[in-house]
């Protein structure tokens, strides 16, 4: 197991240790193994590219049989803030009408990503919705995340208002690969 890695150095604190997310996701498997025990199908669908990692360990402790698969959402005019609209980039393989959808994302923030993936999934005919993040910014919320009847929400962390990079979360697609989640330098993004 890698202990320390060169992006180590870019780090300026650790908010959650490897061994405190390992924890966590195993809880999180656990109570969604219980919630979603009734035998009817499950498609756990994880939100390209952050969730990779959680999505890899969150599948794997939960006892459920499931299918596996990725969505890609973007905002349109990115960097501005203003328009603030999604659209789905790239859509999944598998067909989930009739199915328990189960999104798994790395962090919610303002909430526009899921509120535009969770209506994508009701269109595309989901028995229910559910959504399961790492990490909620609760204070930086504009959209409320609103689940249709019977849809959960799992929240691994709260996380503080500051830009957390690792565990699949990039700043110009580096540190994803961190084994934990820790605050980026300002120094490397506020140049
Ligand atoms: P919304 O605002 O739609 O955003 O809830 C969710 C997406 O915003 C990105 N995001 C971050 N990515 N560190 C990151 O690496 C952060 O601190 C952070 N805050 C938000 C992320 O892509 C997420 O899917
Ligand atoms: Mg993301």
């Amino acid at each position: 197991m890698v202990l320390s890695k060169k992006e180590d150095a870019d780090i300026a604190e650790v908010l959650f240790s490897a061994e405190s997310i390992r924890s966590r996701v195993t809880e999180l498997g656990a109570l969604i193994s219980t919630d979603f025990s009734d035998g009817q199908p499950l498609t756990v669908v994880g939100v390209a590219t952050g969730a990779f990692i959680f999505l890899a360990d969150l599948v794997r402790a939960i006892d459920v049989p499931m299918e596996v698969d990725v969505i890609r959402a973007e905002s349109y005019g990115q960097g501005t803030e203003s328009s603030g609209q999604v659209r789905v980039s790239s859509n999944m393989k598998v067909q989930v009408e009739g199915r328990h959808v189960l999104l798994v994302e790395d962090i919610l923030d303002t909430g526009r990503t899921l509120a535009a993936l969770v209506g994508h999934m009701v269109v595309k005919g989901a028995n229910s919705v559910s959504v399961c993040v790492l990490l909620d910014k609760e204070e930086r919320r504009i959209i409320p995340l609103v689940l249709p009847p019977s849809g959960k929400q799992y929240t691994g962390f709260q996380c503080p208002d500051q830009f957390v990079v690792g565990y699949g979360l990039d700043f110009d697609e580096k540190y994803r690969s961190l084994s934990y989640v820790g605050v980026l330098r300002s120094e490397l993004y506020s140049s």
